[in-house]
C-alpha cells in the first residue's frame, strides 16, 4: 500500500514537474489564435516569422507586428498597416478576426492600426476581457461604439481616432472603473457629451476633437486627475465649461463658446497649453494667463477679447507661441512678448494695439465693437461659476485682477512644525508639473502593464499631494502621527478627507537642487505599483522660497497597518503561520523582488530586504515595505543602494551579480520561516545556514527536528526539504553560485504545490 502510494507521489512528482518546467511555452489555443490570424491575413510577408514550432514570445518585432508575452501568456499584440505590409485579402472578415483575437484570453494590449478594417466593430471584442489599452486608429469602423466594450472592466486606455464611429458617446462609459484616456478624434459622434463622464475618477485625456458633439460641457470640476482637454472643432457651448485644476492642456478651439473666460482659468498652474480660438468669447482677456507658471502654449485668436495690454505684463519665459490676433485688444504689446528666438513665434495682427509691426485696426474700432457686444439677458444671472467676468467695457479692472491672480501662485508655507529643525530659509510648496504619463511607454513594458494589473484598480492614480492636503491629513505633522524616525527623515502616518489611510515618508535634501534634478527620479517612484510591494501613491515637493530649489520631498505610500512576517512566525499578531502561508509569503516577497530587477527599467537592486519589512495586507499577501527607493540612497549619499559590504559581497564581484544581494537577503528570510527563530546578527547566519544544510543530506526524521516546532508535523518532508535546498542555495558565498530570482520563485512555487498536493492526498485517503 505504502509502496504504491510512494509510487504514485513519484509519477505526480514528475507530472508536476512536466506540468510547470515548461513555463516558458505558449498555452496551445493562443498558439492557434496567433496561426488561425496569419491565415486570416492570408500569410502576409510581414508574418512569415510565424511556424508552427517557433517560440512566438521571442518573435523579433518589427514596424508592423509586435508580440508580447508575460510568462506564458500573450499580453500585447500590436499591428501596424501603414505601408501596405499586411494587406488584407479579398475575403477578410473583421468578425471572424476578433473571434480570433477573443482566445488570446490574457491580451492587455491590442492596436490595430491603419489595417483598412472596416464594418462595425465587432461584438466579440467583449471577449478579450483582460484588455487594457485598445488602440484601433485610423480604419474605417463605422456605427456605435458597440455596447460590448462596457464588459471591459479593466480598460485603460480607449483610442478610436480617424474612424467613422456615429451615434453617442455611450452612457456606460460609466461601467469602466479605471478608464484613463479615451480618445475618440476625427469621427462623426455627436449629440451631447453625456453627464456619466464625470465620475470617470481616474480619467487623465479626454479627446473629442472633430467630431459633431454640441451642446454645454458637463461640470468637470470632479475630475481631479484630467490632465489633456481637446474638444477641438465641435459645437459645444455656449458657457465656458467648469474645469479642474490639474489640467496641463486645454483646447477649445473651433466651438461654440460665447461669454467670458472665468478667472478661475488663473488657478491652472499646471496648464501648458491654451487654445480657445475661434469662439465667440467676449469680455477682458485676463493677461495673467500669460504669466501663468507652466504655460508655453497660447492661443485666443479669433474671439472678440476685449482690455488693454501694459508694456509692463509680465509672461512666462518659457512661451513659445502666442496668437492674439483678431480680437479687440488697445494698449500697447507686452515688452516681454518680443520675443526674438526663431524657436517661437508671437502674432498680434487684427487688434488696436499701438505702433506695432503687425496689421492693426484703429482703435475705435476695437471700441465699437467692445460696445456692440451684449450679454444676453437671460444668462446675466446664470449661477455657474462661469463667465463671472463677463463686462464689455472695463479694461483697468481686469489687468489688476490679473496680477492679484498671479501673486497667489507661489504661496508661502509658514512651518508650524515644530519638530522639523530649523529652517534657514522660508519655504514654499509648489505642485510641479507632473508629465502625464506616456502611454507610448507604458506599451513599450509589457510586464509594467501585467503587473500594473495585478494591482486591480484598488489603488488610486499616481498624483502630486498639495502640502496643505498632507498637513490637514497629518493635523500639521502633529507628534502623534509620526510613525518612525530614520537618519534620513521621518514617517507619518496620515488619514486623507476621503478616509484611506496613508504613510507619508519625509525627505528633508541635504543638497540644494532644483525640481527637476528629481522629476526622472519621481516618475520611477511613481511606477513603482506591485501587490506585493507597498506601493507610492504620489508625492509633495517643498521648496526654497529664494532659489526654488527642493527643500524637502514627500511620498506617499498606501498605509499598510497589520503585522510584520516576523510577527506571524513567531505569533506575535496572536496568528502563527502555517507552512504553506509561509511559502505563499515566501513568495509574494521574491515576486515583489522580481519585478523590482525586471519589471520596471531601470531595475532596483540591492534592497537590503529585511523580514522585518515585509507586512501584510487585509488578504494576507505580502507586501515588501522599504526597498531601493532612488532618492533615499542618493539622500545617504551612497549613489546606487548596496552600502552594506558584508557576506553579501557583490561588490568585489562587479556589477554582473547585482541581483544576487536581494538573493542572499531572501535566503535569510527562508531560513527564519524554516526555523521559526529570530535572527539577529548577520554572523548567525552562517551557523544556521550549515546546520541547514547537513540536515538536508540526513533522513527526513533528522530534518525535522531542527524545523520550527509550530510546522514540523504539518510539512511534507518534499517541501521542506525544497525549502531548505533552495535557502542554502540562496545563501551561497559566492553571489555567481545564488540561484536566479526566477529560480527561487519556481522552487518556491513546486514546494508549494507538493504541499498543496500532499494535503489533497491526506484528505482523499480520510475519506
Ligand atoms: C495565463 O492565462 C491563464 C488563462 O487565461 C491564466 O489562468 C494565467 O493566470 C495566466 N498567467 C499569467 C501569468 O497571467
Ligand atoms: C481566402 O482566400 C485565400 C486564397 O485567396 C485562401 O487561401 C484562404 O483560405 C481564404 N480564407 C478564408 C478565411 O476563406
Ligand atoms: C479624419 O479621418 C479621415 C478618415 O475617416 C481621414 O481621411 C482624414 O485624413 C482624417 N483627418 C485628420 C485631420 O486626421
Ligand atoms: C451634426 O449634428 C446635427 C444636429 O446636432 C445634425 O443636424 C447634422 O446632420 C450632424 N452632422 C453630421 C455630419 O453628422
Ligand atoms: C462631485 O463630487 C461630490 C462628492 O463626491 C458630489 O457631491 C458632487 O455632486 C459631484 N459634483 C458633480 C458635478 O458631479
Ligand atoms: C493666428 O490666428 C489667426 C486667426 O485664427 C490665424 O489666421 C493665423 O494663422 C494664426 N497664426 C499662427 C502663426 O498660427
Ligand atoms: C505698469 O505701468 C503702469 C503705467 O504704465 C503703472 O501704472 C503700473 O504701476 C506699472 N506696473 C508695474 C507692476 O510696474
Ligand atoms: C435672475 O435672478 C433673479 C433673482 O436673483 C431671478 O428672479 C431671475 O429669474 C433670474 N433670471 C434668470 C434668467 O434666471
Ligand atoms: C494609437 O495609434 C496611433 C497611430 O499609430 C498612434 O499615433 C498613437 O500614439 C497610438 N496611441 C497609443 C496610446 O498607443
Amino acid at each position: 500500500m505504502a509502496k504504491i502510494f510512494l509510487h504514485s507521489f513519484h509519477l505526480l512528482l514528475l507530472l508536476l514537474f512536466l506540468a510547470t518546467h515548461h513555463s516558458d511555452q505558449l498555452q496551445p489555443s493562443q498558439i492557434f489564435s496567433l496561426l488561425q490570424i496569419q491565415q486570416l491575413l492570408n500569410h502576409p510577408p510581414a508574418l512569415t516569422v510565424f511556424k508552427d514550432s517557433t517560440d512566438f514570445c521571442s518573435i523579433e518585432s518589427t514596424p508592423s507586428f509586435t508580440l508580447a508575452c508575460y510568462e506564458d501568456n500573450i499580453t500585447q499584440l500590436h499591428m501596424f498597416g501603414n505601408d501596405g505590409d499586411l494587406p488584407l485579402p479579398q475575403n477578410f472578415s473583421t468578425d471572424t478576426f476578433f473571434e480570433a483575437l477573443g482566445c488570446l484570453s490574457s491580451l492587455k494590449v491590442l492596436s490595430l492600426v491603419s489595417l483598412g478594417l472596416r464594418g462595425p466593430l465587432p461584438r466579440s471584442i467583449g471577449s478579450i476581457s483582460s484588455l487594457e489599452i485598445l488602440n484601433i486608429s485610423r480604419n474605417y469602423f463605422n456605427g456605435d461604439i458597440p455596447v460590448q466594450l462596457s464588459s471591459l472592466r479593466n480598460l485603460q486606455t480607449v483610442i478610436l481616432d480617424n474612424n467613422e464611429f456615429t451615434g453617442k458617446v455611450p452612457e456606460w462609459l460609466i461601467s469602466l472603473p479605471v478608464l484613463a484616456v479615451l480618445s475618440v478624434k476625427n469621427n462623426s459622434l455627436g449629440g451631447f457629451l453625456p453627464n456619466s463622464v464625470t465620475v470617470l475618477q481616474n480619467l487623465r485625456v479626454l479627446a473629442l476633437s472633430k467630431n459633431n458633439f454640441s451642446g454645454e460641457v458637463p461640470d468637470l470640476r470632479n475630475l481631479t486627475n484630467l490632465q489633456v482637454l481637446d474638444l477641438e472643432d465641435n459645437y459645444f457651448g455656449p458657457h465656458f465649461p467648469a474645469l479642474p485644476t490639474k489640467l496641463v492642456s486645454l483646447v477649445l478651439r473651433k466651438n461654440k463658446f460665447g461669454f467670458g473666460i472665468p478667472a478661475e482659468l488663473g488657478h491652472c498652474y499646471q496648464l501648458q497649453k491654451l487654445d480657445i480660438s475661434l469662439n465667440e468669447f467676449v469680455g477682458p482677456f485676463l493677461p495673467s494667463l500669460l504669466s501663468l507658471p507652466s504655460i508655453n502654449y497660447i492661443d485666443i485668436s479669433k474671439n472678440k477679447f476685449t482690455g488693454m495690454l501694459l508694456q509692463n505684463m509680465s509672461c512666462n519665459a518659457e512661451l513659445v507661441f502666442v496668437n492674439l490676433s483678431s480680437n479687440l485688444l488697445t494698449g500697447e504689446l507686452p515688452s516681454c512678448l518680443h520675443l526674438d528666438s526663431k524657436s517661437s513665434a508671437v502674432v498680434y495682427d487684427k487688434n488696436c494695439l499701438s505702433n506695432e509691426a503687425q496689421e492693426q485696426n484703429p482703435s475705435i474700432f476695437c471700441h465699437h465693437e467692445a460696445l456692440a457686444v451684449k450679454i444676453p439677458a437671460h444668462e446675466q444671472n446664470h449661477t455657474r461659476p462661469v463667465a463671472k467676468t463677463v463686462l464689455a467695457s472695463s479694461t483697468a479692472g481686469a489687468i489688476v485682477g490679473g496680477m492679484a491672480i498671479a501673486g497667489v501662485v507661489f504661496l508661502v508655507i509658514r512651518r508650524a512644525n515644530r519638530k522639523a529643525s530649523v529652517k534657514t530659509s522660508p519655504t514654499r510648496s509648489i505642485t510641479e508639473r507632473v508629465s502625464p504619463v506616456n502611454t507610448a511607454k507604458l506599451l513599450s513594458d509589457a510586464r509594467y502593464i501585467s503587473e500594473t494589473m495585478k494591482l486591480g484598480a484598488s489603488l488610486p492614480a499616481y498624483r502630486t499631494y498639495a502640502l496643505e492636503e498632507l498637513k490637514e491629513a497629518t493635523k500639521n505633522f502633529e507628534a502623534s502621527s509620526l510613525i518612525g524616525e530614520t537618519s534620513i527623515g521621518q514617517i507619518y502616518k496620515g488619514k486623507l478627507s476621503d478616509g484611506s489611510l496613508i504613510a507619508i515618508r519625509s525627505l528633508k535634501m541635504r543638497k540644494r537642487r532644483s525640481l527637476q534634478i528629481y522629476m526622472h527620479r519621481i516618475e520611477l517612484i511613481s511606477r513603482l505599483r506591485h501587490c506585493h510591494l507597498v506601493s507610492a501613491l504620489g508625492h509633495c515637493f517643498e521648496c526654497y522660497q529664494d532659489d526654488s530649489s527642493v527643500c524637502r520631498i514627500f511620498l506617499i505610500f498606501e498605509f499598510i497597518p497589520n503585522g510584520t512576517l516576523r510577527d506571524y512566525i513567531s505569533g506575535l499578531t496572536g496568528h502563527k503561520f502555517t507552512w504553506i502561508q509561509r511559502i505563499a509569503a515566501a513568495i509574494g516577497v521574491v515576486k515583489g523582488i522580481q519585478f523590482l530587477h525586471t519589471g520596471i527599467v531601470p531595475g532596483l537592486y540591492s534592497n537590503n530586504l529585511k523580514i522585518t519589512d515585509i507586512s501584510f495586507d487585509h488578504n494576507l499577501h505580502a507586501k515588501i515595505r522599504t526597498y531601493n527607493l532612488p532618492l533615499l540612497a542618493e539622500n545617504k549619499g551612497t549613489v546606487g543602494g548596496g552600502s552594506s559590504p558584508g557576506p553579501k559581497g557583490s561588490k568585489s564581484e562587479g556589477v554582473k551579480h547585482e541581483d544576487k544581494d536581494d538573493v542572499y537577503d531572501i535566503g535569510v528570510i527562508l531560513l527564519e520561516i524554516i526555523l521559526g527563530r529570530s535572527i539577529m546578527f548577520h554572523n548567525e547566519v552562517g551557523v544556521l545556514k550549515d546546520l541547514v544544510q547537513v540536515s538536508i543530506t540526513t533522513d527526513d526524521i533528522a530534518r525535522r527536528s531542527i524545523v520550527d516546532p509550530a510546522v514540523h508535523k504539518e510539512c511534507s518532508g518534499e517541501s521542506l526539504k525544497t525549502v531548505m535546498e533552495i535557502c542554502v542555495r540562496c545563501l551561497s558565498s559566492k553571489p555567481a553560485d545564488r540561484p536566479s530570482v526566477g529560480d527561487v520563485l519556481w522552487n518556491l512555487q513546486f514546494a508549494a504545490q507538493i504541499q498543496d498536493s500532499l494535503r489533497g492526498d491526506a484528505q482523499n485517503n480520510e475519506d
